[in-house]
């Protein structure tokens, strides 16, 4: 009996997309078996236009025939080309190492719109009366108001209909209703992109929403990133014209072989309805008395002068809700409630009150010591909902186009006491599938891992933001790059970060500098000129190093080899600029390491810290560019950025690396850095990881990192012989640590190492947020060291992998799952006395290399898998794909 499967086919690392414009999808797939050694030895991918026809073996659009091949990620379509609106339906077929043959079931997806002519739709916006004139009864809350227009269109349908397609943007963001029922799951439709150089549009299979007979599709359009508040703007809407505008084309293909379109044009009517106003960062006012009505012509307006591109990342959904663990009248009719999680999102809210009863929902993360909402680290969000009852019953409110970061909520409004279930906490994010968990025998551990995974969460909003709450949820480059290892373990965030270095490219320079955030929250920035957004070391750096690091978990090349050429003159720019080989007259930024302790939150100043920072990530941009030129094969340039590493290495250590081996700037950062980017000379280099121990020790054993020495200490630790003091590091429980945020209470990681202490309550500083994932980054060392699941030095994308725990005093057992591009591994010690129990899982066609703790002349068990000799402390065997449990004696 067959027990191989094959499961997870993907299309672009997506379940089934619709409406995609990649004319070479890649295509995947995972083996299933619980066999040992089990392997593909070949493929067959079959691709047909109908799924009649995939089912008949008919494969009319690509049949590789049979491939000798273990491949099963990326395989590149190559058959007839894929046109606009295709439907491919595709299924692969494998053979194990047994020489046994197994279908997958059927996967699909179809084509968008892939030229400009395909669109007969007509951009249109809503007739400027309308959203001048007062738009309700109530005054709204907010001083500059973004109304949200509504559209409508009815349409009939005659005659059975085989397919039905809605391709849908907007400048500003919609929520699509046919018939009354909503089109489709995701929020925030479409994503925030660079407006100046793409809009997303999005494709939805409306077939099971038609009606025969009248039909009817309403839009509703809100300001969102196009025209709303972007970052700290003192304004809403930099994205050229304040104008919200959308396109919608409805196809239906009907049996009979017509195809009848629905398109936007002047022919749709526009009035506002129940939403009086909405803004990303300030939150909705909604009357639920009113209707949209005064029906007017919708306006034509100009196109947008740039390419219309299919969403390629999961969508924005609500991901779960949760019920609240409290609620409190802290005064007479207002009412506080804890989600008992800090999360991004919003609250439904059930109420049943007279018409005309106005309900307030303020969000917070934190209370003040009074038990009062606590917003001072809102900034200018207001982040406040309204609801204006309809009366006549219960009535639920959700916003639109909105979210809020927040574990608190203050209720106020009500005549009387609120329902039971008034508040439920709504979840919303980028709905990238969960990769990892990680467990350990202390609880603190794994309350940090979960507040790093929710901090991810709550983040990953269509771009990675630094922060879900206050006025600036802006893509910080330097936080995505140093948390991007710690999101691909517990999140499988393929997909969305090849969305958002399409970003990070469109926000470059024609210079060559890359952006400190991407989107550029201005149309009009260039680095020289306003904000000075561009250029920080550390942070643009993120254009080189989320690439490399994609490469080396995904296995992608595609991605690398896409953005090679802005890669490259972001190189060139910094060499232009900085002839000595120490990156010193950057016009842009730096940060130096931001929020480290004690801290320097000045911007453009140099010091000689920022000054190494700088040079070092200048220095790793170059080793990790000649290491991604030779494996796309371009040797030239492999040589050249080789020789630019070690340029920068040698006037590094020229600056900075004293005679007696020490640095002249000798905080834990640079002595991470110095070490993680291999800029010192080997005799050197364990004399530099004493000396980066004596500081922690200096320090009673604490950290003094920042968002960018964190991400190395406890990896650079234990690679350097001292897992001992990273296991100290990651339990100390006193400020500044990873536990103490915890043992307050943390959900979610902080932005500074003291945001709340008990003796000086909340930062004085208003840049003080609850929701930061970048001193999280040490996720990544609970998989890589603590479970021991890690990277091949030499392959990309788990194929082949490492498993090498590094055990370590005060815990008992770890363990972790990860869900790598071939399937799980899993790694699960215990440690009971010196007796160490081992259990791992390599997933089918993966095989991995593994070195068991153990101490020197003891005894291994290796659950019959052949020993290859010692590495110090660990015992070495290679593993093919299978679950094993090997035991040996191990003292941390
Ligand atoms: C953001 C950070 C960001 C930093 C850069 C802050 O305002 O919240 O996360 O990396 O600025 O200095």
């Amino acid at each position: 009996m067959v027990d191989t499967r094959i499961s997870r086919l993907l299309c672009e690392y997506l379940v089934d997309p619709l409406g995609i414009d990649e004319i070479e999808p890649r295509l995947s797939w995972r083996i299933e078996s619980a066999r040992r050694g089990a392997r593909q030895v070949a493929y067959r991918v079959r691709v047909a236009s109908a799924r009649e026809r995939l089912a008949r073996g008919e494969a009319d659009l690509w049949d590789t025939g049979r491939i000798e091949s273990s491949q099963t990620t990326q395989v590149a379509y190559r058959g007839a080309a894929l046109a606009s609106r295709l439907a491919c339906f595709w299924s692969v077929e494998i053979w194990d190492e047994t020489g046994a043959a197994v279908n997958s079931a059927p996967a699909v997806w179809t084509m968008g719109l892939l030229e400009p002519s395909d669109w007969t739709a007509r951009w249109i916006a809503a007739d400027p009366e309308i959203v001048r004139r007062d738009p309700g009864a109530v005054v709204p809350t907010l001083t500059e108001p973004g109304t949200p227009g509504c559209f409508r269109r009815e349409f009939a349908v005659s005659g059975a209909v085989r397919r039905a397609t809605i391709y849908v943007s907007a400048r500003g963001l919609v929520e699509v209703r046919l018939g009354g029922r909503r089109v489709g799951e995701d929020l925030l439709v479409p994503e925030w992109t660079d407006y100046g150089k793409r809009i997303h549009y999005r494709t939805y299979d409306v077939a099971a929403l038609l009606a025969s007979g009248p039909n009817v599709i309403d839009v509703t359009l809100g300001d969102g990133w196009w025209s709303g508040y972007v970052g700290w703007q003192e304004q809403r809407g930099r994205h050229g014209s304040l104008e919200n505008s959308l396109l919608l084309q409805l196809e239906l293909d009907l049996a009979d072989g017509r195809r009848l379109v629905v398109a936007s044009d002047r022919s749709w009517r526009c009035a506002t309805g129940p939403i009086i106003s909405s803004d990303l960062m300030m939150g909705e006012l909604y009357d639920a008395r009113r209707a949209p009505s005064d029906w007017r012509p919708a306006r034509e307006v100009d196109a947008p002068g740039v390419p219309l591109v299919a969403q390629r990342s999961e969508p924005v959904r609500l991901a779960e809700t949760l019920v609240p663990v409290s609620a409190k009248e802290i005064r007479p009719g207002a009412w506080i409630y804890d989600l008992g999680q800090n999360i991004s999102g919003w609250v439904r809210l059930r109420v049943e009150a007279a018409a005309g009863t106005r309900i307030q929902l303020r969000h917070g993360e934190r209370l003040s010591a009074d038990g009062s909402l606590y917003t001072a680290n809102l900034r200018r969000a207001k982040a406040t909902d309204g609801y204006v009852c309809r009366g006549g019953g219960v009535e639920t409110f959700e916003p639109h186009f909105t979210f809020h970061g927040f574990q608190f909520v203050e209720l106020t409004g009500l005549p009387g006491p609120p329902r039971p279930d008034a508040v439920t906490g709504c979840v919303v994010h980028s709905a990238a599938p969960h990769a990892g968990r990680f467990s350990c025998s202390r609880a603190e551990v794994n309350r940090l891992w979960l507040n790093g995974l929710w901090s991810q969460r709550d983040n990953f909003i269509s771009v990675p933001t630094d922060c879900p709450q206050r006025d600036e949820r802006l893509g910080w480059m330097g936080d995505a790059q140093v948390f991007f290892r710690t999101a691909t373990c517990n999140m499988n965030v393929a997909a969305f970060f090849t969305k958002w270095m399409i970003d990070v490219e469109d926000a470059q320079t024609p210079e060559g500098v890359f952006p400190d955030v991407a989107p550029r929250p201005r149309e009009d920035i260039n680095f020289v000129g306003l904000g000075n957004l561009g250029g920080a070391a550390g942070w643009a750096d993120a254009g080189i190093i989320i690439p490399y690091m994609f490469w080396r978990v995904y296995g992608d090349l595609r991605l690398v080899a896409r953005h090679w050429g802005a890669m490259v003159k972001w190189l060139d720019w910094i060499e232009r600029h900085n002839p000595d080989g120490l990156r010193l007259n950057l016009l842009g930024n730096n940060y130096g390491d931001w929020l480290c302790i004690p801290s320097d939150t000045s911007f453009g100043t140099h010091s000689p810290m920022k000054n190494l920072l700088a040079t070092a990530y200048w220095a790793d941009d170059a080793a990790k560019m000649a290491r991604l030129a030779r494996e796309l094969g371009r040797e030239a340039e492999a040589g050249r950025f080789q020789a630019m590493f070690e340029r920068v290495r040698t006037a590094f250590k020229r600056e900075w690396l004293r005679p007696d081996g020490e640095l002249a700037v000798a905080t834990q950062t640079a002595y991470l850095l110095a070490l993680a980017f291999d800029l010192l000379p080997e005799d050197v280099r364990s004399r530099a990881a004493e000396r980066l121990v004596e500081d922690i020790r200096g320090l009673d054993w604490h950290l003094s990192t920042g968002f960018i020495g964190i991400s190395h200490l406890n990896p650079i630790l234990t690679l350097t012989g001292h897992a001992g003091v990273a296991y100290r590091l990651l339990l100390r429980e006193s400020h500044p640590s990873w536990l103490f945020p915890v043992m307050q209470g943390a959900t979610t990681i902080w932005e500074r190492w003291d945001s709340w202490t008990l003796a000086g309550g909340f930062h004085p500083d208003n840049m003080n947020s609850f929701n930061h994932y970048s001193l999280g980054s040490v996720g990544e060392w609970l998989f890589r060291h603590v479970a021991g699941i890690e990277l091949d030095p030499e392959a990309a994308g788990y194929q082949r992998f490492v498993l090498r725990p590094f055990i370590g005093e005060g815990l008992d057992f770890a363990r972790a799952s990860y869900q790598s591009p071939h399937g799980e591994i899993a790694s699960h010690w215990r440690r009971e006395g010196d007796r160490l129990s081992w259990s791992v899982t390599v997933p089918p066609n993966t095989s991995a290399q593994v070195f068991i703790p153990s101490e020197p002349g003891t005894e291994v068990d290796s659950d019959g898998l052949a020993l290859a000799g010692r590495e110090g402390r660990f015992a070495r065997c290679a593993a093919p794909s299978g679950a094993y449990i090997f035991s040996s004696v191990c003292r941390p």
